[in-house]
């Protein structure tokens, strides 16, 4: 029986893209099984090409898994739900031809939403990430961090659940970032939204989690599930606090031997290092 407390289940879930035996073939996901608490903010984290995006789309019905089901209320999943789970991508989500309203109307429009219902909805949404001044400006008119917040803003108007956020911030710099991270935990504490976060950032991690699952190299599965324990909002004082130093510095431990292995496979380091390593910094910089 389905837990109620439980907003997505991973059972058994594994990837492969391409035929298998084709030379294009890529296992881009070891099974993996994971649940998620409805209102619980969850990153993954990784090396990249670890699996991490294929893992969150198989969870928003956008892929297919090879092996496996997601279940989220305790139904199986065969398809996008857009009445349950909304995406936040990276960058280049929104329309650049349509201004900030026009782009959180058009999800709306595929939800079925009635046109007095989509205005009223798409207002609350641009006021809940301070964007209220900019609905008629187009994206191009706008900072990387204001066109993130309207992707969140178009998420939030969909009046979702769940909500699947794909490295939103990770173009951004990192000043932008913390900002956008403190609100978002502003949101999260006020709506108790379900949110899986993929990030590659350490301290983005560990600031906005409650939990914070660890994957190992390619092809990847949850390696190690660490707890942040903290109450929602969160603030500056949690960034400068002892606990988040040793929950960072824990996240870098279990990461590093990844990392490291993800980048030996793509290149080898001189055994005897004759150079200092320099022809390898230098191949990669
Ligand atoms: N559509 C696709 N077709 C073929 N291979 C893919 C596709 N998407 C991802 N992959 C491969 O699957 C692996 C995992 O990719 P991905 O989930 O995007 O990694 P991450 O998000 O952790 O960086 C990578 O090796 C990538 O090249
Ligand atoms: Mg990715």
């Amino acid at each position: 029986m389905n837990d109620i407390k439980t907003a997505i289940e991973v059972c058994g879930v594994h990837h492969g893209f391409g035929a298998k035996g084709s030379n294009l073939h890529v296992k881009a996901l070891l099974e993996t099984s994971l649940s998620v608490a409805k209102g619980e903010l969850l990153s993954l984290i990784g090396p990249s090409g670890c699996g991490k995006s294929t893992l969150l789309n198989i969870m928003g019905g956008l892929v297919s898994p090879t092996g496996g089901e997601v279940r989220v209320d305790g139904k199986t999943i065969n398809g996008p739900m857009p009445q349950s789970i909304a995406f936040v991508f990276q960058e280049n989500a929104l329309f650049p031809w349509s201004t900030i309203l026009e782009n959180i109307d058009v999800g709306m429009i595929f939800q079925g939403v009635s046109k007095s219902e989509r205005l009223e909805r798409a207002h609350q949404s641009l006021k809940a990430v301070g964007l209220t001044d900019f609905a008629n400006h187009y994206p191009g008119q706008l900072s990387g961090g204001m066109r993130q917040r309207a992707a969140l803003a178009r998420a939030l108007s969909l009046e979702t659940d769940i909500i699947l956020m794909d490295e939103p911030f990770g173009a951004l710099d990192e000043q932008t970032r913390m900002i956008l991270g403190e609100d978002l935990s502003i949101l999260l504490a006020r709506t108790g939204k379900t949110i899986i976060f993929v990030t590659h950032s350490l301290g983005e991690a560990v600031f906005l989690s409650d939990r914070v699952a660890v994957f190992s190299a390619r092809p990847g599965t949850i390696k190690h599930v660490i707890e942040v324990q903290e109450p929602h909002p969160r603030t500056q004082a949690f960034v400068t606090s002892d606990k988040f130093a040793r929950l960072r510095n824990e996240l870098y431990g279990l990461l590093h031997d990844e990392i490291r292995k993800t980048l030996s496979a793509d290149f080898r380091l001189p055994s005897a290092a004759a150079d200092g390593g320099r022809a390898n910094v230098a191949a990669h910089s």
